[in-house]
């Protein structure tokens, strides 16, 4: 299970977003870090393969990015996830899950078993537009995981959850981590200073840091800290 990515790069007119950025992926939880305009989503958004990349390439265990095949392993909670407010729970998980192309057998399953997974059982028949923020949250990662995705991209997915709801999180992530690939960005260090084995780190477009965070290293939120220090130039 390998997800390559090679020198991508992302430009919007004169302003490159992602700078040849290459990076092999294997299973794991990977956590990614960089401050507000870092390219985090950019990068995040062409690895699900609905941005194309100004240059350099993408792929999974030989599929390229943006195939159908690709498509199909990957799930995705975006950062600006919309919902349907007037859905339930239950019943937007089951619309997902049939834009997913999954049997409808299967989708009622697999949406019961997340929906236990994500604790929303006594929500999942209210609409969306009673949920807390945390809830939408949990909804949204439950979606991305319908197909069981061998990639799983998260975009700061912890955005809104209280600490309870950030262990359980955690847990999730860390199991789901131990047989596919999980890509997350959060601006929250202690969220993946613990889970994540390997740690990604982008400033203006480019990868300053990456591999496992050791204590040896000192603090990673220090350290974090001190790559922005100066603000921008
Ligand atoms: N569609 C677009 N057109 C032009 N510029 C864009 C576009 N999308 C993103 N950018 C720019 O690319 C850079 C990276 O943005 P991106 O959203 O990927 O950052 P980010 O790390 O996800 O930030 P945040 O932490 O705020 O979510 C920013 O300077 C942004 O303004
Ligand atoms: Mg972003």
């Amino acid at each position: 299970m390998e997800l390559k990515i090679d020198r991508v790069t992302k430009q919007y007119g004169s302003k490159i977003a992602v700078d040849r950025i290459s990076l092999t992926l294997g299973r794991g939880v990977h956590g990614l870090l960089g401050e507000n305009g870092a390219g985090k989503t950019t990068f995040m958004r062409m690895i699900c393969g609905i941005l194309a990349p100004t240059g350099g390439s993408i792929s999974f265990d030989g599929m390229e990015a943006a195939t159908e095949g690709y498509r199909s392993v990957l799930g995705y909670l975006p950062q600006d996830f919309g919902y349907y407010p007037d859905f339930t729970g239950k019943d937007f998980l089951l619309y997902m899950a049939a834009l997913k192309g999954l049997p409808k057998r299967r989708a009622g399953e697999k949406a019961k078993e997340l929906i236990e997974m994500t604790a929303l059982k006594e929500a999942a028949g209210n609409k969306i537009k009673t949920y807390s923020g945390g809830m939408r949250q949990r909804l949204g990662i439950a979606q991305a995981l319908l197909n069981d995705p061998d990639i799983l991209v998260l975009d700061e997915p912890t955005a809104g959850l209280d600490p309870k709801e950030r262990v359980r999180f955690r847990e999730v992530i860390q199991e789901y981590g131990k047989k596919h690939i999980v890509l997350l960005s959060t601006h929250i260090v202690s969220d993946i200073e613990h889970v994540a084995g390997n740690i990604l780190m982008m400033k203006r477009g480019q990868l300053i840091y990456r591999g496992p965070w050791g204590e040896e290293k000192g603090d990673l939120e220090q350290f974090y800290l001190k790559q922005f220090e100066g603000g921008e130039e």
